[in-house]
């Protein structure tokens, strides 16, 4: 994910050299850390992600709600939210998406990655906070309602998506074997994450290109139009 966005980062950056990015939902810093040839800064709700960043020496950040963004009119060039409106109700999804389009400038684009299909829904959601899952046509009608125009939208994660819908179905169908549940990351032989890590370089290939049809996430970029 960070390839694809970082790369999206880099191509506008062609066209407009010298910009401010913001991290909204930044979490505990991982984008930011890999922006620093660029002017950026970054929020998070979370209080301890916002003291991780700062351990890992992001200290353009801090704490705030992306439903009440604390910066001023059109202050960004770009705007990335990963994996951060899917924690928040409609309402506060309507609201972010406002939040956002009045933070960035005119031209400015915002680039969103967010877990796909709510039928997915399982245990690692529940435990790191998602409360839902998108279609690509969900998002892109509540971003046109924000105002902003969709440069690309798409799938991702789709080599991968057969086996692990399969086995998120299948684990929603079985009985919890215990009362604490669990997130599905965990560290796996080294190998294993070569070769996941190869599967996922290559998709990013073909979605510089193209859209996929499906797939575990949803990526899109859209702009604020100029002169709004
Ligand atoms: C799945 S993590 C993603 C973090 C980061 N964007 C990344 O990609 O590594 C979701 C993040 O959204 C943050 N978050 C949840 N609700 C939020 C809100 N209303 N405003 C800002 N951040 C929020 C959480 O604290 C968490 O750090």
């Amino acid at each position: 994910m960070r390839d694809i966005v970082l790369s999206a980062v880099n191509k506008f950056r062609q066209v407009e050299n010298d910009f401010f990015l913001l991290d909204a939902g930044c979490g505990t810093g991982g984008v930011l850390a890999r922006c620093d040839s660029v002017k950026a800064c970054g929020f998070d709700i979370s209080a301890e992600a916002i003291s991780f960043c700062r351990m890992r020496n992001c200290n353009q950040v801090l704490q705030a709600s992306i439903c009440e963004i604390p910066f001023k009119n059109q202050c960004f060039d770009v705007v990335l939210s990963l994996d951060t409106l899917c924690c928040i109700d409609q309402k506060g999804n309507d609201r972010a998406l406002t939040e956002i389009y009045r933070v960035l400038k005119p031209g400015g684009i915002l680039i969103l990655n967010l877990p796909a299909y709510q039928c997915l829904k399982g245990t690692h959601d529940r435990v790191v906070g998602t409360r839902h899952r998108y279609t690509t046509g969900e998002l892109r009608q509540g971003l046109e309602k924000a105002g902003f125009s969709i440069a690309k939208i798409t799938y991702r994660n789709m080599f991968l998506f057969p086996a692990i819908a399969t086995k998120r179905l299948i684990d929603k169908k079985l009985p919890h074997k215990t009362k604490m549940e669990k997130s599905d990351l965990k560290a796996v032989p080294k190998v294993f994450n070569m070769l996941f890590s190869a599967i996922l370089f290559i998709e990013n290939i073909f979605l510089s290109h193209l859209s996929f049809p499906f797939g575990l996430s949803v990526f899109c970029i859209a702009h604020k139009k100029h002169g709004k």
